[in-house]
């Protein structure tokens, strides 16, 4: 079946199948910051943006994107451009294996959207779904402090 999106903030048509999920469909668009962990919707490491919101994508059916918006990391920065969170991850030194960085920055990103000032709860709890099994949570919380104060000097 043919679903339509808007992907990385581009227009786009997947073909996928009828029970496939997004976090599937979005890799074999070659799109590997999708995690796969679990599989169950237990460790975040698949998490996308659904229209701004973060879903773990290993449960959400890739038909269910028809006619919305998908964010992945790679629709966030690039090696050479990287997003603010994900420069302050990297230079905190909060990225370890790496692979839980991709959903804790889409995370990340859907927060601070909606919340520009979080106290540190609220960033443990937008977190709390994305596990590190290398237990990275006290750099990504000096990491998302420092991209708010950085966003206020901006303002
Ligand atoms: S792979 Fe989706 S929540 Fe773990
Ligand atoms: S950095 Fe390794 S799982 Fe989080």
């Amino acid at each position: 079946m043919r679903v339509e999106l808007m992907l990385n903030g581009s227009r786009r048509a997947l073909e996928v199948e009828p029970g496939e999920m997004l976090a599937f469909a979005l890799r074999r668009e070659g799109l590997f910051g999708v995690k796969i962990g679990c599989g169950e919707g237990d460790c975040g490491a698949c998490t996308v943006l659904l229209d701004g919101e973060p879903v773990n994508s290993c449960l959400v059916l890739a038909a269910r994107a028809d006619g919305h918006a998908v964010t992945t990391i790679e629709g966030l920065g690039t090696v050479h451009e990287p997003h603010p969170i994900q420069r302050a991850f990297a230079e905190e030194g909060a990225v370890q294996c790496g692979y839980c960085i991709p959903g804790s920055i889409l995370s990340t990103s859907a927060l601070l959207a909606s919340n520009p000032h979080p106290s540190d709860q609220e960033i443990l709890g937008a977190l709390d779904g994305n596990l590190c099994r290398c237990t990275g949570y006290v750099k990504k919380l000096v990491a998302i402090r420092r991209v708010v104060e950085e966003a206020d000097h901006e303002r």
